[in-house]
């Protein structure tokens, strides 16, 4: 579904991706595993036409994708859930999630069904949709991060470090919503610090050091590696 190869991303003179080349194929979970400021954030943006990498080529759908606008992108059917979740906080759920909604499905039935999808894959936004962004916890604003990008009804989506700044238990929940997802059809490309949640979760991952994949592999091969186990999974 998607593939990327030898991407190299600039900022100003400080190369942060120096030939990153990973793989998605249809139906999978797919994890980027690495420490802050290793290169996940900036993978993802190249993806989704955030920015514009020096190098390399990315294919999604079978489609050249490099160079194209964000716009242009989300239409083939890519969403993504930024880190730091973004929502805006003085809109409401149920405004919020009107924002994901694409243009070419904004109009008609189209909008109350995916509303009802989203609403029913997390009942507590569905209690909370008059409620504004900013009084709600940052749990329930993560899940609305997460359904605001499922609005569009990508086939591909891309998840931001979902569990950052979040309590454990919260953590859990939220994967089995993203395991939930999945199982219904949404192929998804997790970016985590969180490397023992993400592995769990996926079924490959690729870890990420100073802009280059130093490891990929099946996520149980991961995480018997000595260096994930030393270095990400807490020994
Ligand atoms: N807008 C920017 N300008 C300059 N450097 C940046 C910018 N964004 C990220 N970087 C640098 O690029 C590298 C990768 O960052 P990032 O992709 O955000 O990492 P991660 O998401 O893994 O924490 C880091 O060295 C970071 O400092
Ligand atoms: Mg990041």
């Amino acid at each position: 579904m998607l593939e990327v190869r030898d991407l190299q991303v600039r900022y100003g003179n400080i190369t942060a991706l120096h030939g990153v080349s990973f793989t998605v194929q249809a139906g999978e979970i797919v994890t980027l595993i690495g420490a802050n400021g290793a290169g996940k954030t900036t993978s993802l943006h190249a993806v989704s036409g955030l920015l514009r990498p020096t190098q390399g080529q990315i294919r999604f759908l079978g489609q050249d994708i490099h160079g194209r606008t964000p716009e242009a992108i989300v239409r083939l059917g890519l969403a993504q859930s930024p880190e730091g979740r973004r929502v805006f906080s003085g809109l409401t759920v149920a405004e919020n999630l009107a924002i994901g909604a694409t243009p070419w499905r904004r109009r008609g039935d189209a909008i109350e069904d995916d509303l009802d999808r989203v609403y029913t894959l997390f009942p507590r936004l569905a209690e909370r949709r008059t409620q504004l962004a900013w009084s709600m916890s940052g749990g329930e604003q993560q899940m609305l991060a997460v359904g605001r990008a499922l609005m569009g009804r990508p086939k591909l989506l891309l998840l931001d470090e979902p569990s950052l700044g979040l309590a454990p238990i919260i953590v859990e929940q939220l994967f089995e919503q993203i395991v939930r997802i999945n199982q219904q059809g949404v192929t998804i490309l997790l970016v985590e610090q969180n490397a023992a949640m993400a592995l769990a979760v996926a079924t490959r991952g690729y870890l990420l050091e100073n802009g280059r994949v130093v490891l990929e592999d099946r996520t149980a091969s991961l995480q018997a590696h000595p260096l994930v186990k030393a270095a990400y999974l807490g020994g």
